[in-house]
């Protein structure tokens, strides 16, 4: 017997007897016993590189105007939160990570008027957003670092950490950006050390400087007032710090978290900052990076402790971070770690991109062309069917692809540039260097947004500042919005079924099949509602028995037209999807 004369061909059309995929489920939030409903638990997160998105003054930087262009795009796409990142007045060095004034807008994103415009037609659609904090550090061209180099009796010096040459130097300390890896920066204008865990252009603020706290939250408290819903804390773990800087053990760069995150005084001034600013309005705050524990990321969330309401942790980036790509078993064992650790209590983001990383589908599933429509779909159908606040990144809805740049000359970004020279300067083997560098640089997640087939893909009328990857003649936002099987129309099918069905927010997680080799199955259940999602992480049919499959009432959703599926048994083809919902 043929595998296809085996099982029941579910086709589109017995979908209709059967229930089909885009039939509106019913459930509400309040027909359902769920402890701690919060709108943020609730929310889909679109992630806006500024620079990337859309360019309207013809500099080849994508602007605010280029958002309140797109606005109803945004909408359409089910998200009901957008964070950008930062757009503040910067140098450039680190791309906006590096801020010299909090609360300008940087010129080549626009004017204050723009950012009040942009925020209100968000509103005006019932989006909230997201405001990216970069207070582990500034740029050195921000006022307090020019008046806190120029002298030690500046009254602003203590709002960064130096230390005196006198004292000899400083222990050793690793720098992320550094070509030499060097944290410390000699300053001779004042005979002393400045650190820097990030480029030597974004010192370290001092947090156990109260003034300095006080600058963050009076910051903070000018976006909240504007109408900001929620704040993203950069590099926040890092920054409260041992000043007297013992020496750290031999090596300890390779765990750079453990020794610099989760700081002596860091809770101390969470709760400070929950009392001054969070418990004011009705924002929420997540911090990049949770330490190295499962107690230190409750510790920040846990909602008795008036700390932070979200966090995310690395270990899902992690993953597949090597020229040997990853296998489902880490990658599934990552995931239900860390939901298995948050089933009780305090709530975690689901994400497999942002702009630090490669494109989703290059890193995840498979972007040749046979495979990447059906591989995004089915990345997009897990990060929409977790636990978790899941964050969607620009073009992931259309399944961009990463660039894959060939030369060092071909990089932008700062962590590219001076890696290589560190890689250099160490003898490493430069030709694995760049080829690494290809697959997992932050350009690649950063190339413009594709909107159209034109020139530069309809995202600048200039020269753009990050190439435009060339395929965006095939991958783009006008040709994938009339084509209902695209990868950006099963984007809105799949958040419109999560913002409808509350088990896909608040149900319980239980993995099943737990060793398959190329199929993530697991359950979410809430109450008496239960779905049943099926994910093959592999370009090949996979065959999976599962008794839930006995009881299967109704496909929610699937990224293909059909489903080959026997009494306890289902056959997936590549990269299939398929969320049922089970009696
Ligand atoms: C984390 C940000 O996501 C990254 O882009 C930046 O380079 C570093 N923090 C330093 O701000």
């Amino acid at each position: 017997m043929t595998m296809i004369r085996k099982y029941l061909i579910i086709s589109a059309a017995f979908l209709v007897l059967f229930g089909c995929q885009d039939q509106a489920p019913t459930e509400s939030v309040s027909s359902v016993d769920v402890v701690d409903a919060k709108w943020w638990k609730e929310g889909i997160i679109y992630q806006i590189y500024p620079r990337s998105f859309k360019d309207t003054d013809g500099d080849g930087v994508g602007d605010l105007r280029g958002v309140i262009e797109e606005l109803d795009y945004i909408k359409s796409l089910g998200v009901t939160m957008v964070w950008m990142n930062p757009f503040f007045q910067s140098p450039n060095v680190d791309n906006g990570y590096d801020v010299s004034d909090y609360r300008a807008i940087q010129p080549e994103f626009g004017t204050m008027a723009d950012f009040d415009e942009m925020l209100k037609g968000l509103h005006d659609r019932g989006i909230g957003f997201v405001l990216d904090v970069v207070v582990n550090h500034s740029s050195n061209q921000h006022e307090w670092f020019k008046q806190s180099r120029s002298s030690r009796d500046n009254p602003y010096r203590d709002y960064y950490h130096w230390w005196n040459a006198d004292k000899g130097k400083p222990n050793y300390r690793y720098s992320l950006f550094d070509e030499k890896g060097d944290a410390w920066k000699y300053d001779s204008l004042s005979d002393a050390y400045y650190l820097h865990y990030f480029a030597q252009e974004q010192p370290d603020l001092n947090w156990e400087n109260p003034k300095v706290r006080q600058e963050v939250y009076d910051i903070m408290k000018f976006w909240a007032e504007k109408g900001v819903d929620g704040f993203r804390l950069d590099a926040f773990q890092y920054v409260s710090k041992d000043t007297t800087f013992p020496l750290l053990p031999e090596g300890f760069e390779k765990d750079v978290i453990k020794y610099y995150g989760m700081g002596p005084n860091l809770h101390q001034y969470l709760r400070e900052m929950y009392d001054e600013v969070l418990s004011q309005y009705d924002v929420f705050a997540v911090s990049e990076g949770v330490g190295s524990t499962f107690q230190d990321a409750h510790d920040l969330v846990d909602a008795d402790r008036n700390e932070l309401q979200l966090a995310y942790h690395f270990q899902g980036m992690d993953v597949g971070n090597s020229l040997n790509s990853y296998t489902l078993d880490e990658f599934r064992n990552v995931y239900t770690k860390w939901d298995s650790a948050f089933a009780e209590k305090g709530w975690l983001s689901i994400f497999l991109a942002n702009h630090d990383v490669p494109r989703m589908v290059s890193k995840f599933g498979n972007d040749s062309p046979e495979f990447r429509a059906a591989s995004s779909k089915m990345l997009n159908t897990f990060i929409l069917s977790m636990r978790g606040t899941p964050y969607c990144y620009f073009g992931d809805e259309l399944g961009m692809t990463n660039i894959y740049f060939k030369s060092i000359d071909q990089y932008q970004d700062i962590a590219a540039i001076n890696g290589y020279k560190k890689a250099m300067s160490e003898g490493q083997d430069m030709d694995v260097y760049l080829e690494t560098l290809s697959l997992l640089s932050r350009d690649n997640g950063r190339t413009p947004m594709q909107w159209n087939g034109s020139d530069h893909a309809g995202f600048t009328q200039g020269t753009p500042w990050l190439p435009v990857n060339e395929n965006y003649t095939d991958i783009n936002q006008e040709k994938e919005d009339k084509d209902p099987l695209s990868v950006l129309n099963f984007f809105r099918k799949m958040t419109r079924l999560r913002n409808e069905n509350p088990v896909l927010v608040y149900g319980d997680y239980k993995l099943l099949a737990e060793t398959h080799p190329t199929v993530y199955a697991y359950t979410r259940t809430l109450g008496d509602v239960q779905m049943l999602v099926l994910l093959n992480f592999s370009e090949t049919n996979s065959k999976l028995q599962l008794p839930e499959l006995e009881s299967v009432a109704k496909i929610v959703i699937n990224n293909y037209d059909d489903v080959l599926i026997g009494d306890d048994s289902i056959q997936l083809q590549p990269y299939q999807a398929v969320i049922f919902e089970i009696k």
